[in-house]
């Protein structure tokens, strides 16, 4: 238990690195003043363009792998059989510093980079269903966040599949616990979605052209 708490809590440290918000600031503004008010890829390259969203994206996704990264180096000794569940403790501290900072009052983002990068290093075989169905229906509709919600609910039910069908890198015991973890990644960006879930409903969620120039 202490090994999980001390992941989370350097996933949290980690996590707080607000690619997006820094990147703002370096451009002489607040990303959570402009478009979506969120502090994440997709509201970067919406308000900076392509080279601001793919660093945002880029430093996001990177900080998930580097916390998981760092719970390999501390408890792989020690844990060997235990560590990739450790990694999704580390992870799951780096979405929630990611979406709750607490030195920008709680605004962060809503940890699709960051749970991309989770998805990669725990186990990547997962990663191209993820990816390749949000990309298809980002392209297909321009609605960024309906591409998110089904890139975390595929990470979720794979966790469950592989799970059932013996193809995760874990111990069966720790199973029940990666699925509740899954859960919480699933069920904590639908929550940083809410806004715009209701927006998709109503048919006024923000479209994102890629093709259009900035
Ligand atoms: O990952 C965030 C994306 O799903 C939605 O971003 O800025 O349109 O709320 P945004």
């Amino acid at each position: 238990t202490v090994g999980r708490i001390i992941c989370i809590l350097i996933g949290y440290a980690i996590g707080l690195f607000q690619t997006g918000y820094i990147y703002g600031k370096t451009q002489h503004i607040d990303i959570r003043e402009h478009g979506s008010g969120n502090a994440g890829t997709t509201n970067t390259l919406r308000t900076l363009g392509f080279k601001a969203g793919a660093i945002t994206f880029a430093g996001d996704c990177g900080k998930a792998i580097l916390a998981i990264f760092i719970s390999w180096l501390i408890f792989h000794a020690q844990y060997p059989e235990g560590i990739k569940l450790l990694g999704m403790y580390a992870g799951l501290g780096a979405v929630l510093g990611h979406n709750y900072p607490f030195y920008m009052k709680f605004k962060g983002g809503k940890g699709i980079a960051c749970t991309t990068g989770v998805i990669l290093a725990f186990h990547w075989q997962m990663a191209p269903l993820c990816i390749g169905l949000f990309i298809v229906v980002v392209l297909l509709t321009q609605y960024v966040s309906l591409g998110s919600i089904l890139l975390v609910s595929v990470f979720f039910i794979e966790l469950l599949l592989f799970g059932q069908t013996g193809h995760l890198p874990v111990a069966d015991t720790y199973l029940p616990e990666i699925y509740v973890l899954g859960g919480i990644f699933t069920l904590m960006a639908i929550w940083r979605h809410r806004a715009n879930i209701k927006r998709l409903l109503s048919g006024t969620e923000n479209k994102l052209n890629l093709f259009k120039k900035k």
